[in-house]
């Protein structure tokens, strides 16, 4: 057996080592069991970087996460590090890298499982089997539009600037994506926008609309209002199937999809690139949580996240289909449970570590597989 995988692996700070060491965890599992293994490289990212580096990510890093097959990353930032100039804060090594790779998609499935719905902050009969898929445009937008900056103005006050701007291509290119997931699930989009206010708005939706008309009629497009939208998830989830959104507005409406499925402990992403020659896609990997500073080192982080944005690496990167669903399964059959970590507790459940919780999947992985 030869490694075949060339992964790299970018656990960061806070509670990504963590979520990290329990995925790592079920690579050795696949590696000691299955015919596949992974060339697994690890890289510094974030303020774990900077601690040594005095930067976010050093090109050392951005080359072998260039080079890599894919990039699993768990989660950058902390208040020590919040004080720092905005050109090596933490964040900016993630934003780097979704940049300078082009992972232009972001895949945010928010999915409850069987036994979930009680952990969601809405109703239950609202969010029972809930699957959705939130399409985030990611290296576009508000978050990286010229000019940006604070600047002094002559009377001493000053000026934060940041510029929302999307063109046609970057527009068609998600768009096509959006449609694209949409025909492989209910084969229904939602383009959210505000059109009624910006012209980046109004635009993205003509684009997205002749997108549609050309290409993909056999899928229902309807367009929302962001702010619209964002109510519509928290009043009837189940209308939706594919939401198709800007850097910003995806950003929130992501998290809120979240708040849906119980936790952000739960949902895993997918950022990927336009496909090369060879069909293949850049990707990175990374559960939509953050760093979650306050719970960090206590073994109450849900490594959950992490582990689906793993299986999602084995499905689109690898083509893995058998082994993510054996991961996915997993998760499904620990959660039936009554196992879970505190952010996902309800009453009569059984609250578990993070290793505990690492513990459990890889036995129902042993269960899986004989
Ligand atoms: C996310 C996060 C990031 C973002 C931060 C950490 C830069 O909120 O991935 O959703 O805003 O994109
Ligand atoms: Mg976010």
């Amino acid at each position: 057996m030869k490694p075949n995988k060339k992964l790299l692996v970018l656990a960061g700070d806070g509670i990504g080592p963590e979520v990290m060491a329990q995925t790592k965890r079920i690579m050795d599992w696949m590696a000691k069991r299955r015919t596949i293994s992974f060339d697994v490289q690890e890289g510094l990212v974030g303020g774990a970087s900077y601690d040594q580096h005095k930067t976010p990510i050093t090109d050392e890093v951005m080359a072998d996460a260039a080079s890599a097959d894919a990039v699993l990353f768990g989660a950058v930032g902390g208040p020590k590090y919040d004080s720092l100039p905005f050109d090596v804060k933490p964040e900016r090594a993630i934003l780097r890298l979704r940049k300078d790779l082009g992972l232009f998609a972001n895949l945010r499935p928010a999915v409850v499982y069987p036994g979930m719905a009680s952990a969601s902050a809405l109703k239950q009969e609202l969010v029972e089997d809930l699957d959705i898929m939130i399409l985030r445009e990611l290296t576009g937008g508000i978050y990286f539009g010229q000019p940006r900056g604070i600047e002094t103005l002559p009377d001493g006050t000053k000026r934060g600037v940041n510029t929302q701007v999307y063109t046609t291509p970057e527009i068609e290119r998600i768009a096509r994506v959006a449609f694209e997931l949409a025909r492989k699930r209910r084969k229904k989009v939602v383009s959210a926008e505000k059109a009624n206010v910006m012209e980046s708005g109004q635009l993205w939706r003509d684009v997205v609309q002749h997108v549609h008309d050309k290409e993909f009629k056999d899928v229902e497009l309807s367009h929302m209002y962001a702010d619209n939208c964002a109510m519509q998830l928290v009043r009837m989830p189940k209308q939706f199937d594919v939401i198709v959104a800007d850097n910003l507005f995806g950003d929130l409406l992501s998290d809120i999809a979240a708040a849906l499925s119980g936790s952000l402990g739960m949902l895993p992403s997918a950022s990927l690139g336009a496909p090369d020659a060879r069909g293949r896609r850049k990707a990175l990997y990374e559960p939509v949580h953050g760093s979650a500073p306050d719970i960090a080192g206590q073994g109450k982080a849900n490594p959950l996240a992490m582990m689906l944005s793993f299986a999602m690496m084995l499905r689109y990167s690898f083509d893995m289909d058998e082994q993510a669903d054996m991961v996915e399964s997993a998760i499904k059959s620990v959660l039936a449970t009554g196992m879970r970590t505190p952010d996902i507790m309800t009453k009569g459940a059984a609250r578990v570590s993070t290793s505990t919780m690492g513990d459990a999947i890889l036995r129902e992985l042993d269960k899986l597989a004989s």
